[in-house]
């Protein structure tokens, strides 16, 4: 059989739609990773800043050389890139066979031949229903442990930053059935945690004459399939994180007490020029409500340093909500203009680029305290962990997660990947704890 090598970029959604690729190709080639093995290469790309998407240029000049040597090579690409800049890609990198957007997946058995016998082809029409619903994901590079399961795809908030809605198109909830079905799979696999994925996971809705089904009942259904099941899920709009979806959490010991909820600013000027929808205040109340449901949640951010028009006063109040809410842990990115987006159109992107560093460098050593101070009040405190697998550091240790998604690294014993330890906690770094299991 022929050899597929797939290489992946941006966030969690890409990662398990390299899976579904992987499947609807399953029976035309067998997986490698090693590149030098390829008959296809598949590069699925992201657009979300500027730099993710100069990173791939540059991969796809590399590739240039490795199709000279190997003849009959085909490389496409994938994902946000090819949605965005669509057949115009096929002539500034002609090391391309073909471009397939998110939701033209199902004809690339179909691209790779006409791009074979007659030349690159492109397909990035988007969909209004396609979520691969009936697709089993072939699972590769994984751990055996954990695994996504795609339960909506697109987006329909526009923040003014982001080109999602763009290459990723309209919000659709994938049907309950097919999910548990996928879920009831992973499980029969010995997979110990699911993360139910999506743009925007707390907007899932289903209906059908049966009744409807939400996020918050779909997470319980999911929990209540196993006790030893661990359920994550990402990512949330703040303006989506409903009282029903915290007692949610808050009621299934296997719902990890993690939620990644993406502030953005801290600026209420910002927040509406960002299309946010929700105000420092409301978010705040979120916090407040998750903090006293579940003291021991870990709540996670994201952060844009130097959006248009952010004073030092709009920053200032940024790392005031970031010490208010005391992140466990946050993404931080500058601002990178995305043309066809709302800001682009709309406002100058004003802050100057050693001013965007200054302030995301501010923003970094802050969160660095926090994620230290919160590791620090972790000290001696017991953990139940599920191992992933040996640490990078030394043979003998391993390493896995807690419920706040923070890794504990601990001293070998008889236990494997997928079991569950309870390790105290002794050292920490701001990114890692160290244990021992008792
Ligand atoms: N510039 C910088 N960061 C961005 N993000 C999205 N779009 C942009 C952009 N144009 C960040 C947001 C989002 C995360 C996935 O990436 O913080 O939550
Ligand atoms: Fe990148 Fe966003 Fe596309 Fe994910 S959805 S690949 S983060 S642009």
């Amino acid at each position: 059989m022929k050899k597929l090598y797939i290489e992946t970029y941006g966030c969690q959604m890409n990662f398990a739609d390299s899976e579904v690729v992987a499947a609807i190709l399953k029976d035309m080639f067998a997986l490698t990773d090693d590149i030098e093995k390829a008959d296809l290469v598949l590069i699925n790309t992201c657009s979300i800043r500027e730099k993710a998407e100069q990173r791939i240029h540059k991969r796809l000049q590399e590739l240039e050389s490795l199709k000279r040597r190997h003849h009959g090579l085909q490389v496409g690409l994938l994902g946000c890139m090819a949605e965005r800049m669509k057949e115009e890609l096929l002539q500034t990198e002609p090391v391309l066979d073909f471009i397939a957007g998110p939701d033209a997946y199902r004809s690339l058995p179909q691209l790779i031949a006409d791009s074979q016998n007659a030349g690159p082809r492109f397909n990035v029409m988007l969909s209004e229903e396609e979520t691969y619903d009936n697709i089993m994901p072939v699972r590769y590079d994984v751990n055996g442990v954990s695994a996504f399961v795609s339960i909506m795809r697109g987006c329909n908030n526009f923040c003014s930053y982001c080109v999602v809605p763009y290459t990723r198109g309209r919000e659709r909830s994938r049907s309950p059935k097919t999910i548990l079905a996928e879920v009831e799979q992973l499980l029969h696999d010995g997979f110990k945690e699911v993360t139910l994925l999506g743009q925007n996971v707390n907007s899932y809705y289903w209906k059908e004459e049966a009744g409807e089904m939400t996020f918050a009942k779909l997470m319980a259904v999911v929990a209540e399939m196993s006790p030893d099941l661990r359920v994550r899920f990402a990512t949330s709009h703040p303006k989506d994180i409903s009282d029903e979806l915290i007692e949610t959490i808050a009621r299934y010991d296997n719902i990890c007490k993690y939620i990644h909820l993406p502030v953005q600013s801290g600026s209420d000027a910002v927040l509406k020029r960002m299309n946010r929808s929700y105000t420092r205040d409301y978010y705040m109340g979120r916090v407040r409500k998750i903090k006293e449901m579940m003291p021991e949640c870990a709540i996670s951010t994201d952060i844009i340093a130097g959006f248009c028009g952010e004073t030092i006063e709009d920053h200032r109040q940024t790392l005031e909500v970031m010490r208010e809410v005391g992140y466990e842990y946050a993404y931080m990115f500058k601002y990178s203009e995305r043309g066809g987006t709302l800001s682009a159109k709309r406002y100058a992107d004003d802050v100057p680029d050693e001013e965007k560093t200054r302030r995301l460098e501010e923003i970094i050593a802050l969160q660095g305290e926090l994620s230290m101070l919160s590791n620090q009040r972790d000290m001696g405190k017991i953990f139940r962990v599920l191992v992933e697998g040996t640490s990078k550091r030394s043979q003998d240790q391993l390493y896995g997660r807690n419920s706040q998604n923070k890794v504990i690294i601990f001293p070998r014993g008889t236990e494997q990947p997928g079991d569950y330890v309870d390790v105290k906690v002794t050292d920490c770094t701001p990114a890692t704890l160290f244990g021992v299991r008792i």
